[in-house]
């Protein structure tokens, strides 16, 4: 069902802001003149949801609630799970936002009453679970997805939770900030929180997306040799550019698992960016001890996992779901020191959304494609 809370009427966005105004110039509220709502433009999912179907329209821009804020947004990326957002066939929690995608950059324009944390002016991104600042996962904290269950950054101007929110280092643009709330910390919490990577280890990440991009980026920087699997060779071509030690080719070497520990010697850690149709070859990969972090969502495969050497090699086994604040936080200051810039493929202007989706749709991409919204 979607949320229609956001979209207030021009009659209380007027009352809003004529209230925001009387409260002065103190950062909290908007700077709107009453009488003269703020309007701007959202693309929102269509009924059904479909790509087509995205629908670019004007709104009056909303008034935060007193744990909200407002941001102008400079740049969103989209992820693999945004297109199924999209298009109706994510499994979780889908059909509650009435706005897409959960990776986004921009600038705080208004704050919400009981706003402590974020000011006006600050440069931000978000979390895409605002409720989990710290500490340990639970699966509670799906009920706030951003760009799943809240409305996420396809918007000329977006509300956020401020408990997820993150301000950024001058260092990182507002493009690669764009880019790091799911894949970036999805790759930091499997390399440095599950997997906590040494140099000279080796790290396994499986093609070429978003996820595996920045896993290869923040690998190398920390020291690993690093192997990626692709469907074609110029993808790996791109990818040892990037720094890749070792590249397979999983279309033209289905047993690539056995191909990659014969070139390794068995790797210590895999970003499995598949999931569990790609199990049984990831484990074939792995030196005894190794740490795999199931980080992609594939269906159970029709013939089940063997599990190769999963007792005899005594491997570490973990799923992850995104990352806490804290992580995006840790990964922000690793980017600055490691000066990493996240592989952009294309930009898109934000008129043309829907052909940045076609764009992940096809799949020729390697690493992520960028809206932007100025
Ligand atoms: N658990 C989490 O918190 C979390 C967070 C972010 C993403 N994810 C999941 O992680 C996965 C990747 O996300 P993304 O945003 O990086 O996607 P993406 O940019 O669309 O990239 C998808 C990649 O999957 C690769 N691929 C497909 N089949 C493959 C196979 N059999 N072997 C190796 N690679 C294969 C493709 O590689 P080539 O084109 O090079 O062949 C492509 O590069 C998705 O399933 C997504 O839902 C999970």
């Amino acid at each position: 069902m979607v949320d229609r809370r956001r979209f207030i009427t021009t009659a209380s966005l007027a009352a809003a802001a004529a209230m925001a105004n009387a409260r002065g110039a103190n950062g909290k509220g908007t700077t709107r003149r009453s009488g003269t709502p703020d309007r701007s433009r959202v693309w929102r999912i269509g009924t059904p949801p479909s790509i087509a179907n995205l629908q670019l329209v004007m709104r009056d821009t909303p008034t935060p609630a007193a744990d909200e804020v407002l941001v102008r947004v400079a740049a969103s990326s989209i992820n693999a799970r945004d297109r199924g957002i999209v298009a109706g066939f994510f499994p979780i929690g889908a059909n509650k936002a009435s706005i897409p995608l959960s990776e986004g950059a921009g600038e705080v324009i208004a704050v919400g009453a009981n706003v402590s944390r974020i000011k006006v002016g600050d440069r931000v991104a978000s979390c895409h679970f605002p409720r989990w600042v710290t500490g340990r996962w639970s699966p509670d904290v799906y009920e706030n997805d951003i760009g799943n269950t809240l409305d996420g950054w396809l918007g000329e101007k977006v509300i956020l939770p401020e408990s997820g929110i993150v301000v950024l280092p001058k260092e990182i643009s507002y493009e690669s900030a764009a880019t790091l709330a799911s894949s970036g910390v999805t790759a930091w919490h499997a390399l440095f929180e599950i997997a906590r990577l040494r140099p000279g280890q080796t790290v396994l990440t499986l093609g070429t997306g978003g996820v595996s991009t920045i896993g290869l980026q923040l690998a190398k920087a920390a020291g690993a040799r690093v192997v990626v699997t692709s469907s074609r060779d110029d993808k790996i071509a791109r990818m040892r550019e990037l720094g890749a030690d070792v590249g397979v080719n999983y279309r033209t070497t289905p047993a690539w698992g056995d191909r990659v520990r014969e070139l390794t010697g068995g790797v210590d850690v895999v970003l499995e960016n598949v999931g569990r149709p790609t199990l049984d070859e990831s484990m074939n990969a792995c030196a005894p001890g190794a740490t795999i972090v199931m980080i992609g969502t594939g269906p159970l495969p029709k013939e089940l996992p063997k599990m190769p050497g999963f007792y005899q090699k005594n491997l570490w086994l973990k799923a992850i779901s995104n990352g806490s604040r804290q992580m995006f936080e840790d990964l922000l200051g690793g980017m600055v020191t490691m000066k990493i810039q996240p592989v952009i493929e294309r930009r898109f202007a934000f008129d043309e959304a829907i052909a940045a989706f076609r764009e992940m749709e096809a799949g020729d991409h390697v690493g992520k494609v960028l809206i932007r919204h100025g």
